[in-house]
């Protein structure tokens, strides 16, 4: 059998399955919202699956927030844990697309395990409030969206507030997030005079209605001096979108979706997720654009989709909330191939072969066990202590996929046993707890004293809370006034000896046994790196 791309088939079944795999690959969207707090993220979420039929009443998505008022209300961390496993992965069918939005977490004590969520999408919608604009948490992950170059879609919400001049919004988003942007919709008036959208993109006018369930008016216009766009907004908000629209088509180039693809350029919609405005055009260009799965980069190779062996990687680990039973959830996003129930596959790291009988697949907010997945899609797979973060699995292949950094933690604490009669339950349970991504371990190799890592003071207290209940275990904390923890490496060995026998008391190793230098302040940092310049200081695992 001859086919047009000139492959040779001999067997059309396999021809067949080819081709399935790579529709269902190419109808695949996975991408996470992110934001800072309250800017939109769960609204916006909830009225996506709204517009693909994956729910049907407002309200319910639930935030998963946590609170900063809550950190003492345990039973508060415990229900917002059970709320994010259930809306961790939400897939839902848009005409004909699969999506997946993976949620992350809204507090940013939890920020290590966002930037793990980023590793498994292949894109991103940034929601931002038009009265607040950039704020600090959308600045940080957008880092983290630079680094890995994914693409990046801004929807400004809010529009029906009181908020910023749309130009100003878009210089700040351009300096503060440092990419590129393009508007592709542009709102007339904010605020109380707030009258709807011009589509760029789709040359329509979608007028505003302040009602929460109807959705917008729509005026399809192919030339925006159409006398129409008066009528709908007036002679004064026509002029002032005109001349708007020209100004625009003046400073920003074209829409280059290559530019987008390659994370250099975000497109900005403008809208107001609370009244469903905007959503759907937001939507109907994100699956027309955002890309579907991409290559992933493994230490030996890169692993194409297409390629028919399966192959994913554990982004995510969910403890269960019935302490009694302690198991978890591994979540695996699938890379490569068609992932089977009741397959063999390898657990690389431990050589081990596996077999699921019960994988889950996530449809709107519903957990089922699921036959088959594709690439781009996520899997969960209940655990009980066979996976760490960063885990690959294949149908046999030996590769590791990279891209799970650590990055250096922001506080650290002496972690000390207040029960000598339960050490080994504390040791597993920090070893489970680190496993689980929740904070980073190290060890100090002057005095072997435990130190945990962590970005917000939350996790000490979830720890200390599931050490115990979990497993039985009571620790205390101890102050350690540490600025940051880099890992440390020199092509030099004696300069590396030489460095690690001048800072002795200041090295510790993580749960690989890598060097990691612990500065106590930025000056000590600064002055290690004018005085080593053979050694390597890095901020994050993965170098
Ligand atoms: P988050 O997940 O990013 O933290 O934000 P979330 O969607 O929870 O929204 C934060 C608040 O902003 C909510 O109000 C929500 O109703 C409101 N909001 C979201 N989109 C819009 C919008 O387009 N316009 C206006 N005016 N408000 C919007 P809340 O009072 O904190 O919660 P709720 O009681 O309304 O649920």
């Amino acid at each position: 059998m001859q086919l047009s791309d000139s492959r040779t088939f001999s067997n059309p079944i396999i021809y067949l399955q080819v081709s399935t795999l790579n529709e269902e690959i190419s109808r695949r969207r996975t991408f996470a919202i992110i934001s800072h707090p309250d800017a939109g993220k769960t609204t916006l979420t909830e009225k996506l699956l709204l517009f693909g039929g994956a729910i049907h009443v407002a309200g319910a998505v639930k935030s998963n927030k946590i609170k900063k008022t809550a950190t003492s209300d345990w039973m508060e961390i415990e229900k917002q844990r059970g709320i994010s496993v259930a809306t961790s992965v939400m897939g839902f069918n848009y005409g004909d697309y699969k999506i997946n939005i993976l949620d992350t977490p809204g507090h940013q004590d939890f920020a290590e395990d966002t930037y793990r969520t980023l590793t498994a999408v292949d894109s991103v919608i940034i929601v931002v409030d038009v009265a607040k604009g950039v704020e600090m948490q959308t600045r940080k992950l957008m880092e983290v969206c630079r680094m890995r170059n994914t693409p990046v879609i801004i929807f400004v919400n809010k529009l029906d507030r009181e908020g910023r001049d749309p130009f100003e919004t878009l210089d700040e988003l351009e300096a503060e997030l440092k990419i590129n942007v393009r508007p592709l919709s542009w709102p007339i008036n904010i605020g109380a005079k707030f009258k709807g959208v011009y589509n760029i993109y789709e040359h329509s006018l979608d007028l505003f209605t302040p009602n929460k369930t109807k959705v917008t008016e729509r005026v399809e216009i192919d030339d925006i001096s159409d006398p129409r766009v008066e009528e709908a907004v007036g002679e004064a908000d026509a002029e002032k979108l005109r001349e708007d629209l020209e100004l625009i088509e003046g400073v920003y180039p074209e829409f280059d979706v290559q530019e987008y693809l390659a994370g250099r350029l975000a497109p900005v919609f403008f809208g107001s997720a609370l009244n469903t405005f905007g959503v759907k055009e937001l939507l109907d260009c994100f699956v027309e654009i955002a890309p579907a799965p991409k290559p992933v980069e493994a230490v030996e190779r890169t692993v194409s989709p297409e390629e028919e062996a399966f192959s994913g990687f554990v982004f995510k680990i969910h403890a269960n909330m019935d302490p009694n039973h302690r198991s978890c959830i591994a979540f695996v996003k699938i890379c490569s191939g068609k992932f089977e129930r009741n397959a063999n596959y390898k657990q690389v790291r431990t050589g081990k072969t596996m077999k699921f009988a019960a994988p889950t697949a996530f449809m709107a907010q519903k957990k089922s066990v699921v036959d088959e997945a594709y690439p781009g899609d996520i899997v969960g797979i209940p655990d009980n202590g066979n996976f760490k973060i960063g885990d690959t699995i294949t149908s046999g292949e030996l590769v590791h996929f990279k891209g799970l950094p650590s990055f250096s933690p922001e506080m650290f604490k002496y972690i000390e046993n207040t029960d000598p009669m339960k050490s080994k339950q504390l040791d597993k349970g920090i070893q489970q707890l680190m496993d689980e991504g929740v904070a980073q371990l190290f060890t100090n190799q002057f005095n072997g004293r435990k130190i945990i890592g962590t970005v917000g003071q939350l996790q000490f207290e979830v720890i200390q809370y599931r050490l115990l209940h979990e497993y039985g275990a009571q620790c205390r904390w101890e102050p350690i006034s540490l600025y940051k923890a880099c890992w440390i490496e020199s092509d030099d060995q004696e300069a590396l000896a030489a460095f690690k026998k001048r800072k002795h008391q200041f090295m510790a190793t993580d749960r690989e046994g890598r060097d990691v230098f612990l500065a106590d302040s930025n000056y000590v940092l600064t002055m290690a790196q004018n005085d080593f310049p053979k050694i390597r200081f890095h901020f994050s695992s993965e170098f």
